[in-house]
């Protein structure tokens, strides 16, 4: 089944306004024309108004890197999905490995974002992956299993409609380590079969598996040709527009 591939740039804690705004200009340069695959910056929260007032022509849509289950509140620190909305953030990254294990965030923490955020009508792009000591032991698929589970508790099939699942392995993140296009396709192809089995065929089908970790222009070619890797969840290489122009536009 051909779904639209999806392009997207977590520019994590990096970025000034003024580096932004350069970024961007350039990025949305070269997504001109690209009408057959979706492309998306999740820049960090205070440059999120400048990309989305630079982007607001074209088809690169803005989003966020993490979002609280309230609309507000005495939650110090967190950012609400009205909030969001209103800078023109359409999808939210949950669940990434930095906020499991860098903030402690628990199945139970990352489902209630995940369900704040539908409620609210933003997007989730939900993050999985096993660390290399996981898989070194075998867990591989009991993790994604597990954090599968624990993050979608309680979504139904319309919030599954809405969903975008990002297998990130802890262990290619950063590190310049891909895992190989057979590893990556291997693990997408275990998710996909797994929602088939918590939701329904249809669903499994045309939900979209990102990949994640070290993903640059000499392997995305490789790794979008894979029949069950629908795009790419980009960190180092989208902090550079040459790098990042060339993946979203991988043949
Ligand atoms: P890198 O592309 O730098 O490995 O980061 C991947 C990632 O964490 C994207 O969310």
């Amino acid at each position: 089944m051909k779904r639209r591939p999806l392009l997207a740039g977590n520019w994590k804690m990096h970025t000034t306004v003024a580096e932004a705004h350069a970024l961007a200009v350039e990025i949305g340069k070269c997504s001109e024309g690209l009408d057959d695959r979706d492309v998306i910056l999740a820049p960090p929260f205070t440059s999120i108004h400048e990309v989305a007032s630079v982007l607001k022509d074209s088809c690169v849509e803005v989003v966020a890197q993490n979002v609280c289950w309230e609309e507000q509140g005495a939650f110090t620190g967190e950012i609400s999905p009205l909030m969001l909305k209103e800078a023109g953030v359409t999808s939210v990254i949950i669940g990434h490995s930095e906020r499991r294990q860098i903030f402690s965030e628990d199945h139970e923490l990352i489902n209630k974002r995940m369900l704040g955020a539908l409620k609210y009508d933003l997007k989730p792009i939900f993050c999985i992956g096993e660390t290399l000591a996981e898989r070194e032991g075998s867990k591989t698929f009991t993790v994604l299993e597990e954090q599968l589970k624990g993050g979608l508790a309680g979504l139904s099939l319309r919030d599954m409609q809405k969903t975008v699942i990002a297998y990130e392995p802890v262990w290619a993140i950063g590190t310049g380590k891909t895992a190989t296009k057979e590893q990556a396709q291997e693990a997408h192809a275990f998710i996909r079969k797994l929602l088939s089995e918590m939701y329904e065929k249809d669903i499994a089908d045309t939900i979209r598996i990102l990949y994640g970790g070290s993903v640059k222009p000499d392997n995305v070619d490789e790794l979008m040709a894979q029949s069950d890797i629908d795009g790419a969840l980009v960190g180092g290489a989208a902090l550079d527009a040459e790098s990042f122009c060339r993946i979203i536009n991988f043949i």
